[in-house]
């Protein structure tokens, strides 16, 4: 910890002094070769961050101090490096990488089986709707892959979701369905989840006779989905080497096999595993995740922003920013080091929605909007599709010209001078001037995919999954357990049950009124 800490301390020092981002590109010229990465088909521009070679080479020194490479052997061997819940981490082993022959056996025999069930059904033709039932790591995968497969895929079911707790949810998933016709998938890791048991009820009361036959279960605890009644040969199991966050590879993406297909899915898995071989072999200076979660650790702990915006200009990845705000947020947003000392300014807030909606909406903020990192607004990462999958070629070029537009703004912002100049009539133009003065110099990243296919999406969610890991392992946090979410739950609970029972509970006054309301 104390050494970490004071790695982290020297880059804050590092930090403490004025980059111009845009200058970078002169006092650079190979910026663009040193800051730009490819992995298939995405491409990452790193350079319009305020950091210049001499940063990167201090943080790439950092990554060497904490051990990186040793710790990325560990994670790919097997070994236990979920330390409080004493797991190994494997979800590159559901892509054929990493992992023990034994691991690889049970992800092959599993990936048959998916398949050739998927098959069956689509063959069979009987259901002609899928509800997913599942929240968190349960969901948000399959729904971000279920939203971007429907650009390419040939989707011959249709797919709806349940996952909130909220009568809402299971309501507008079942929706002029027909239950004959609909088969439920309840996917639950732990199979103890209240919302997922709640709805996986509720949907089991509205299949009503067809329950034996159209309910199955994705699970890593098959004990309880017995208990719950699943019978044991429409049970899909994955194994605790697969955190929630991390399961859409795994049976979990079932739902998505049957809906598009295992071809593509296999792609996805495809496209996840070259960056896997990517990560796991790259030197770290030529790392496409590594240089990612530097990058952050550079905002975060040089540059003091407190939180980080993604953007994907793509309708089809609007889920991106609530899917990494679990990947990353539930990871790393930690206050324990692995060996329990305290520590601060580990993951920031991510945040974000689609382009370019956000243009209307929290851009004002993050062009000229304050914030305590040292040029203001947020660090943002743009994600952009090159080709145009809808067949409106000029809304393609539209939304393409705004996502560059936004990172080259940001970058550039405008002179009070030149406000000044194009304003000189304004009476008032003291007042006017610094209203409209765009401070510029304001960070961002920006992704590109060839196209939308399977292939790259598993490409973009690895990256982000191996980033992830990166930063725990210099922040020093176990990126793989989640106890910050389970304090809620069990008073949710009590309160629950004791709403039921009209008792008031030993509560404080506020939470006390608030069960009073209920009626
Ligand atoms: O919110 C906590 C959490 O445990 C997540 O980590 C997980 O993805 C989600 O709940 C759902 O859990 P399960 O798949 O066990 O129902």
């Amino acid at each position: 910890m104390t050494n970490r800490h004071n790695f982290l301390s020297t880059l804050a020092s590092e930090a403490d002094r004025d980059i111009s981002i845009a200058s970078l590109f002169d006092a650079e010229p190979n910026r663009l070769s040193r800051f730009v990465m490819r992995e298939g088909p995405l491409r990452a521009d790193f350079s319009k961050q305020a950091l210049d070679g001499k940063a990167l080479d201090a943080l790439l020194d950092l990554a060497a101090k904490c051990d990186l490479e040793e710790w990325r052997a560990k994670l790919f061997s097997g070994e236990r490096v979920n330390t409080s819940e004493d797991r190994a981490v494997l979800h590159m082993a559901l892509r054929g990488v990493g992992g023990t022959a034994e691991n690889q056996k049970e992800v092959a025999e599993m990936r048959t089986r998916m398949a050739d069930y998927a098959n069956a059904l689509r063959a069979d033709g009987k259901f002609k709707n899928i509800v997913h039932i599942g929240i968190g790591g349960s969901d948000l995968g399959p729904r971000l892959v279920a939203d971007a497969f429907e650009a390419r895929a040939e989707q011959s079911l249709t797919l709806r979701f349940a996952e909130n707790v909220d009568g809402a949810s299971v309501n507008d998933a079942i929706k002029g369905l027909n239950p004959a016709e609909t088969l439920a998938v309840v996917v639950s890791k732990s199979f103890g989840t209240q919302e997922t048991k709640m709805n996986g009820e509720s949907v089991r009361d509205w299949l009503g006779q067809y329950g034996g036959t159209n309910m199955i279960a994705v699970t890593a605890n098959r004990d309880r989905a017995v208990d719950f009644g699943i019978a044991p040969e429409n049970i899909f199991d994955f194994w605790d080497w697969v955190g929630g966050r991390y399961s859409v590879w795994s049976a979990v993406g079932l739902s998505l096999q049957i809906a598009y297909g295992p071809d593509v899915f296999s792609d996805f898995l495809d496209g996840a595993k070259a960056m896997d071989l990517h990560f796991r072999d790259q030197p770290l200076q030529e790392n496409l995740p590594v240089m990612m979660a530097l990058v952050g650790i550079w905002n975060r702990n040089g540059l003091g922003y407190g939180s980080q915006a993604v953007i994907p200009y793509a309708r089809r990845l609007r889920k991106f920013s609530a899917f990494l705000q679990q990947l990353e947020m539930e990871s790393n947003g930690k206050s324990a080091t692995r060996d329990g000392d305290a520590t601060t300014l580990t993951c920031p807030v991510i945040w974000g929605d689609e382009g370019t909606n956000g243009q209307h909406a929290f851009f004002q903020w993050l062009h000229q909007g304050p914030s305590e990192g040292r040029y203001g607004g947020a660090p943002v990462d743009f994600v952009a599709v090159l080709t145009d999958h809808e067949n409106r070629p000029a809304h393609h070029a539209a939304l393409l010209a705004n996502c560059f537009a936004q990172s080259e703004a940001l970058m550039l912002g405008k002179d009070e001078a030149v406000v000044r100049k194009e304003n000189a009539a304004r009476a008032d133009i003291d007042a006017l001037a610094p209203q409209k003065t765009f401070p510029g110099n304001r960070p961002s990243t920006t992704i590109t995919l060839d196209e939308l296919s399977p292939n790259a999406l598993g490409h973009l969610i690895a990256l982000y999954e191996h980033k992830t890991f990166v930063q725990g392992i210099i922040w020093n946090v176990n990126s793989f357990d989640q106890w910050g979410v389970e304090l809620g739950k069990v008073l949710a609970e009590t309160i629950l049950l004791e709403m039921a029972a009209g008792a008031a509970g030993d509560h404080d006054p506020s939470t006390t009124a608030l069960m009073g309301l209920v009626k």
